[in-house]
This record gives structure tokens, sequence and C-alpha cells, in this order.
């Protein structure tokens, strides 16, 4: 693979994932299942399951069929098919993880580590979100403090930048009890200036691993994330598990802060398309014209792009089930024109779309989908 980026990938075999395996391989990580062509983690499950010999003593297997139309238990992968019980002592063996956030995405993602045999402690500010947690068998700490305890790696999932600083700092904060060999994987979308400050923040104390995710409810609920990570190389072996519990791929950048970059570079994106398909259909319905036509016609050619028709459908129906939230859209929108201006240039489609959304948000469409952002026309 190119310099400066390594994907990783639990899905069907690849070049990628063959070049992935020599590397997992050199740094003494599981190697890939023969027959699946799991790599990772997720290999050391299928191996497991499919009768070579539990390399983690004190894990124990049950093949089970499932019921017709029962989803699969696993994250991913054709470990679908099998049930796992995990030991308390596997679960000390895999690891112990803080969760801090435990909202539309670190909810999944925590049950995603508990699936997958970590031990997860949760923190949530409104502690009944985090307490919805514990059926799944998560301890539910009161405060992210007793979250980080003891933990080899805590992952903060919160709003913004403010609100990953007050979990991690203050008597109450994280980094008072993080273990110093332990690793802050700061999930949250941020945005430049802040990750920068959070980076420092650690340095003092642990290991930073900056690692955004791209996709939405519905990917966080599946394990099916992309995470943008970004940080030291030697931390890599010890969140790699996590990110196979929670992502389809890994792709690791080598600048610090190039997670939270891609991020920002990939919500910008969103959000022109998004804009440019609501003003669109506004204009296909002034005209007279059937918005159906609109997205049929662009389905059917090159114009068409996977997710503007996604949220051209949700707008045509009037359906605003927040994937991904118009006030998180929003925020990342601004954190796009604000890393803009640092490097002095400009983004008029992006100023131009947040002057809007401002009227759909103002509407009360802030925790409706960004597909939502047609209302600021209405
Ligand atoms: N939703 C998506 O599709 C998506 C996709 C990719 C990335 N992201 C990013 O991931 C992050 C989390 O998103 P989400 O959808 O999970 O958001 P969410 O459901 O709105 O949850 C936000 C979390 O932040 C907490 N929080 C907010 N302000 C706080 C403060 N001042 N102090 C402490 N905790 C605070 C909330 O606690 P309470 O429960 O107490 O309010 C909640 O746990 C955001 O940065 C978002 O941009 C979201």
């Amino acid at each position: 693979m190119a310099g400066g980026m390594t994907m990783t990938c639990r899905r069907p075999f690849s070049e990628t994932d063959r070049l992935l395996t020599r590397d997992l391989k050199d740094c003494g990580q599981p190697s890939p299942n023969p027959e699946t062509g799991h790599i990772g983690w997720s290999a050391f499950v299928c191996q497991e399951v499919s009768g070579v010999p539990a390399a983690v003593p004190g894990r124990r297997h049950t093949r089970t069929t499932l019921p017709p139309g029962r989803q699969p238990s696993h994250g991913a992968g054709p470990c679908y098919q099998e049930e796992c019980v995990m030991t308390e002592q596997a679960k000390t063996e895999k690891g112990r993880v803080a969760v801090l956030g435990c909202g539309v995405m670190g909810a999944p993602m925590a049950r995603n580590l508990l699936r997958a045999g970590f031990e997860v402690r949760v923190w949530n500010r409104t502690r009944e979100k985090a307490e919805a947690l514990a059926g799944h068998g998560a301890f539910v700490a009161s405060t992210p403090a007793e979250a980080a305890s003891g933990t080899d790696v805590t992952l903060t999932m919160l709003a913004d930048g403010a609100a990953v600083e007050a979990a991690m700092t203050g008597p109450a904060g994280a980094l008072t009890t993080l273990p110093s060999d332990a690793v802050w994987v700061q999930m949250s979308t941020v945005g430049l200036s802040a990750t920068q400050r959070l980076a420092r923040l650690a340095d003092e104390h642990v290991g930073f691993v900056d690692a955004p995710v791209s996709g939405s409810s519905e990917p966080a609920e599946r394990g099916e994330l992309l995470v943008l990570a970004s940080g030291g190389p030697t931390l890599r072996p010890q969140v790699q598990p996590l990110f196979d519990a929670i992502g389809r791929h890994t792709l690791w950048l080598d600048r610090p802060g190039d997670g939270s970059r891609l991020k920002l570079v990939l919500n910008n994106w969103l959000a022109v398309l998004t804009e440019g398909m609501a003003e669109t259909i506004s204009l296909t319905t002034a005209l007279g014209l059937d918005p159906d036509l609109l997205l049929k016609t662009i389905a059917a050619t090159p114009l068409g792009s996977a997710y503007a028709l996604a949220k051209g459908r949700a707008m045509v129906n009037n359906d605003f089930t927040a994937g991904f939230p118009l006030h998180h859209a929003n925020k990342d929108a601004r954190l796009a024109l604000e890393a803009a201006g640092l490097e002095r240039i400009e983004l008029p489609l992006t100023e131009a779309l947040l002057k809007r959304w401002a009227q759909a948000i103002s509407k009360g469409h802030g925790n409706d989908d960004v597909a939502a952002a047609i209302n600021a026309a209405h």
C-alpha cells in the first residue's frame, strides 16, 4: 500500500489483507484463518470456533444453529454462525476498555466491544444511557475516572472537543486514573484545533490515537464503521483488536491528526452533497417536475452517488429519522470552515450551506437526519 497509509479489513481476503497479514505476523498478532481468510482478531476467533485449539486459555465456544430469521450475534464475518461464550478470564485477557459517551454512536460501539469479549466500563453524563448497557455486561461507572481505572484503552465518543476535554480532565476526569501504559483513543469528531489540544493533554499522561469514524448509527450497530486512525505506530497493536470489533476497516495514517483531517474532508463532502441534493429537489419541484424523476435519472447515470441518492430519497419521503443528525453535520461543517480558515483558503459552498442549515435547525430539525436540511427552503 502507498506510503503513509495502511488499510486493515475483516472482509473477504484481498491483496491489502495479504500485505496486512504479513504485517500482523511480523508483529506477533494472529495469522489469517486458512478457510475464511480473516485476519486480526476475527481470524483468531474463526480459528478457535472452526476447531483449531483455542489460543486463549479460558475461552470456551459452543456451536449453535441460528433459528430462521435470527440475526447472528457476533460483530461481523462468518463467525456469525457461531455462539462464542467468553469466560471472565478470557475477557480479562482480551483487555479492559472504557467507553466514555453512550450516545447514538458510543452505545453500539460499547455493545460490539462486549460481544467481541472485551471487559467494558461505560460512563455517560446522563447515567440512564450508560445503564442501558449494564444488561449487555458493561460495568457502569459514576465518573470518567472510575470508568478509566485500570483500563488498557479508554475510548471517547462524545459530542465535541469541549465535552471530551471535560470528561478527560479535572478531579473526576479519566486522565487521573488511566494507567501510564494505557492508550486514549479519541473517536469523536472534534476538528483540528481540539485534536491538537487533546493530544497535548494526553502527552503528559498516556498514549494517544486520533481515530474518528465514518459511518452512522446503522454501521455502528453492525460493527462496520470506517476507522480513520492516526497516531504512534507503536500503539497500533494495542488498539487494532478494538477497531476490529467496531469497524469494518481501519485506515491507518502516519501523520498525527490526519485521522481528524480526513474526517473533516469527508464530512465537508457529505455536507456539499446533501445541500446540493436539497436545493436540486427544490428546483425540480419548483419547475413542476416530479422529484422521483430526478432521482431515477441521476441513479441511471454517472451523476448518481449512493449517498446523495439515499438522502434524496429521504427528502422526497419526508423521512428524517436520524442516522446522522443535522446538528452534528452542522458542527462538522463549522469545523471544516475553521480548518480552512487556518490554512487561509475559502469554502464558499460550506459557508453558504451553514446559513441555510441554521434556518433548518431553528425550525426544530437539529436532531433530525441531515436530510432535513431541505426544510431550510420550506
Ligand atoms: N451519529 C453519527 O452518525 C456520527 C457518525 C460519525 C461520527 N459522529 C461523531 O461522534 C460523536 C458522537 O456522536 P453521537 O451521534 O453518538 O452523539 P450523541 O448521540 O448526540 O451523543 C453525544 C454524547 O456526548 C455527551 N455530551 C455532550 N455534551 C457533553 C458535555 N458537555 N459533557 C459530557 N458529555 C457530553 C452526551 O451525553 P448526554 O447523553 O448526557 O447528553 C452523549 O454521551 C460526535 O462527535 C459526532 O459528530 C457521529
